[in-house]
């Protein structure tokens, strides 16, 4: 079997290396692409060196999966070269999200719409995947009808250049951190939250915002579901939390609501400590804590989830994905 890691050099696709040598055969042979900047370098995979090629397209063969974590771009440009040779594309960027006949997959919820004819499946967006490995279980118990999720999204969401900025934020003195102009983002990160996560748009949202609204939807296959998102950017290297206050068309416990989450694989509930993001950091499962009863109605809950954005967000996601189509 042949897997390609497109942008294997980024966060996400360091992390898709470790996932894919714990979830895929020890016998699979890896190819590793880059940019022109990294074409030539090595990175190991299952103790072997590999060198990483530059992506192009005269470079690309015939692989059985081709794992994508490189910007939209690359993806819009390069995912047809693989998809044309007969390589199943897992895309972790938001090109195709969208797109009506691609499958939006968060392993362990939807992977059943992958068929037969499906060779591009698109990974969601991390922070939608997260609240909506949450919202799964409740919805199937209780019928979701709307929410208002409100994200604290982490740095490392936003790539190695961010992480480098927040490292480099961290180590000034907090006269040149107010100061501070040069950093990834518009405002300083460290010891900060910045009231918006992603790109303005003309609706006054941002392109983060949006993707909880449409990419909810499509996952949970309730196209009439209302949300009004806000998402922050906070000065967390790693783990997206997000408070959700969630309506439901049915009466519900918390009791019930609390078992229904700890039934589902790949989330936990905890009752005892605060599920924070240093919690989530590495860890596979979503974490939920502080459930409790909306105060004005019996069909609203109010939660907190916090998950790895690079790993359930992101590589874990692809590779679990990766790993149905090699089982299929
Ligand atoms: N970070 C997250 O939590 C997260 C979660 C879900 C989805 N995503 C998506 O995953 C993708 C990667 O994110 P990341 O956080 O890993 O970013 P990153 O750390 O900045 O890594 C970017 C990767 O893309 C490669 N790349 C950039 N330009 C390229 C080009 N012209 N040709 C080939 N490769 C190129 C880079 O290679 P070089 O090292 O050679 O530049 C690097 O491997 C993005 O689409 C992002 O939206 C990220």
């Amino acid at each position: 079997m042949k897997i390609a890691i497109v942008g294997a050099t980024g966060l996400v696709g360091r992390n898709i290396i470790k996932q894919c040598e714990r979830l895929l055969p020890q016998d699979a042979e890896f190819h590793l692409f880059a940019s022109s900047k990294s074409a030539g370098g090595k990175l190991t995979v299952n103790n072997e060196d590999l060198v990483i090629k530059e992506l192009n397209s005269e470079n690309i063969e015939k692989y059985d999966i081709a794992l994508f974590s490189a910007g939209g771009e690359r993806s819009k440009t390069f995912a047809e070269n693989f998809t044309s040779q007969g390589s199943y594309v897992i895309d972790n960027s938001s090109a195709f999200r969208l797109h009506e006949e691609v499958p939006l997959v968060v392993y362990g919820i939807n992977q059943n719409e992958i068929t037969s004819t499906t060779k591009l499946i698109a990974n969601p967006n991390c922070t939608t995947m997260g609240l909506v490995m949450a919202l799964k279980p409740l919805h199937d118990k209780f019928n979701l009808v709307s929410m208002t999720p409100v994200a604290y999204q982490a740095v490392s969401g936003s790539g190695s250049e961010a992480v480098s900025s927040l490292k480099k934020e961290e180590s000034l003195d907090a006269k040149s951190l107010a100061e501070y102009k040069d950093g990834y983002y518009t405002r300083p990160i460290a010891r900060n939250v910045i009231p918006l996560a992603g790109n303005l748009l003309d609706n006054g949202y941002s392109d983060e915002e949006m993707k909880f609204v449409h990419e909810s939807k499509k996952i949970l296959g309730i196209p009439e579901l209302v949300v009004e998102p806000s998402n922050a950017r906070v000065g967390v290297l790693t783990g997206h939390g997000v408070f959700c206050s969630a309506v439901f068309e049915n009466e519900i416990n918390t009791d019930e609501a609390i078992q229904e989450l700890n039934n589902f694989e790949g989330v936990q509930y905890w009752s005892e400590t605060l599920a924070t993001p240093l919690d989530a950091e590495n860890k596979y499962d979503v974490l939920v804590s502080r459930l409790r009863m909306g105060l004005s109605s019996s069909k609203i809950i109010n939660f907190w989830c916090v998950s790895d954005n690079l790993l359930k967000g992101a590589a874990l996601n692809a590779v679990q994905i990766a790993k149905h189509l090699v089982q299929k």
